[in-house]
């Protein structure tokens, strides 16, 4: 059924914060484009956002947060995030930053990175969403994958209009280009994504070196990202049981030493891929992963494992 288009009205606006809290996916204006927005901290909502966007893979989503002080709690602030919030927050810039430890956000948001891309939207309707919710908001661009971004409400309701719970039309978007990404490291701000706001406009700002990303860094072309979250141990993929000295990750009736989603459920299994990961590098040099079925979200994990059963190099 095709999810309603309703105008901000202050109802809209509480209803959509209450699908928000139970779980549900809301397309909600920003003003650069439409966000396919769900609580960064509810992991099963975080997995239905990638099985809706039909993305083949688990590219990290960007936090949406009302301003610095709930920046504050998902990442670690610099100087130079400081000096670039204060001159473009509420707008569209998007700060890549070290991810804190006790982020209210589940894994899947930052697909197993150690940083988180966090940005304050200027637009009325997210940001008087994400007040009264309270919480970061997690919204790739409410597109299916390998379509173009949308800049109003009916774009939406076209590419995934059966697949939201709710689309808010708040007009169309007044930037209509993605927010500009930037890494910020200790030593530069790297653009990771360009945008409206340009490198002159963030040299303007920061003392730090100001530059595009290079051959070698940990990211790649935006969207792309190598520097994921690889396991220390050796992967072995679609096994069905462990030699004496793996671990077997399962899946589904493949029980293994620790269970992806012991009922075969993709969203459960996406939910729980990077945590498992991280716990079987722990427990032994090498690992073995029970088959994954290669459709919807079994795609994204399958295009996970293969990254980190690849042979890497150094
Ligand atoms: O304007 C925008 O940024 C829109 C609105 C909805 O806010 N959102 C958007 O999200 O364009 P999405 O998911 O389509 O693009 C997010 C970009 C991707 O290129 C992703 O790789 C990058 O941000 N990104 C997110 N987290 C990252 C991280 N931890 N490290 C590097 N890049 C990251
Ligand atoms: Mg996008």
């Amino acid at each position: 059924m095709p999810a309603p288009i309703e105008k901000p009205r202050p109802k809209t606006i509480d209803r959509a914060v209450d699908i928000l809290r139970q779980g549900g996916l809301v397309a909600l204006p920003t003003e650069t484009v439409y966000g396919l927005a769900v609580d960064a901290g509810q992991p099963r909502a975080v997995a239905h956002v990638f099985e809706v966007k039909g993305r083949p893979q688990f590219n990290p989503l960007i936090c949406h947060v009302a301003g610095r002080d709930m920046a504050g709690r998902l990442v670690t602030l610099s100087q130079a995030a400081d000096a670039l919030i204060a001159a473009f927050w509420p707008g569209p810039l998007t700060l890549v930053l070290p991810r804190r430890a006790d982020a209210p956000v589940a894994d899947l948001v930052s697909a197993g990175l150690d940083t988180l891309a966090v940005r304050a939207p200027a637009h009325s309707v997210m940001r008087q969403v994400l007040f009264a919710l309270d919480r970061p908001v997690a919204a790739p661009s409410a597109n299916p994958s390998g379509r173009l971004s949308p800049t109003r409400a009916d774009h939406v309701a076209e590419g995934l209009g059966d697949r939201v719970d709710l689309i808010v039309d708040g007009g169309p978007c007044a930037v209509g280009l993605e927010s500009t990404v930037v890494e910020v490291r200790d030593d530069a701000v790297v653009v990771l994504r360009h945008g409206s706001i340009t490198t002159a406009d963030l040299r303007a700002v920061v003392a730090l070196p100001v530059r595009e990303r290079e051959d070698g860094d940990p990211i790649n072309a935006p969207g792309q990202l190598l520097s994921h979250y690889a396991p220390r141990a050796a992967l072995r993929l679609d096994a069905t049981d462990a030699a004496d000295d793996e671990i077997l990750i399962g899946f589904g009736t493949v029980a293994g030493d620790m269970n992806l989603s012991p009922a075969g459920d993709l969203e459960e299994a996406a939910t729980r891929l990077f945590a498992l990961l991280r716990e079987a590098d722990a427990r032994a040099d090498r690992i073995a992963v029970a088959p994954v079925p290669d459709q919807g979200l079994g795609r994204a994990i399958n295009d996970r494992l293969r990254r980190a059963a690849a042979p890497r190099p150094g």
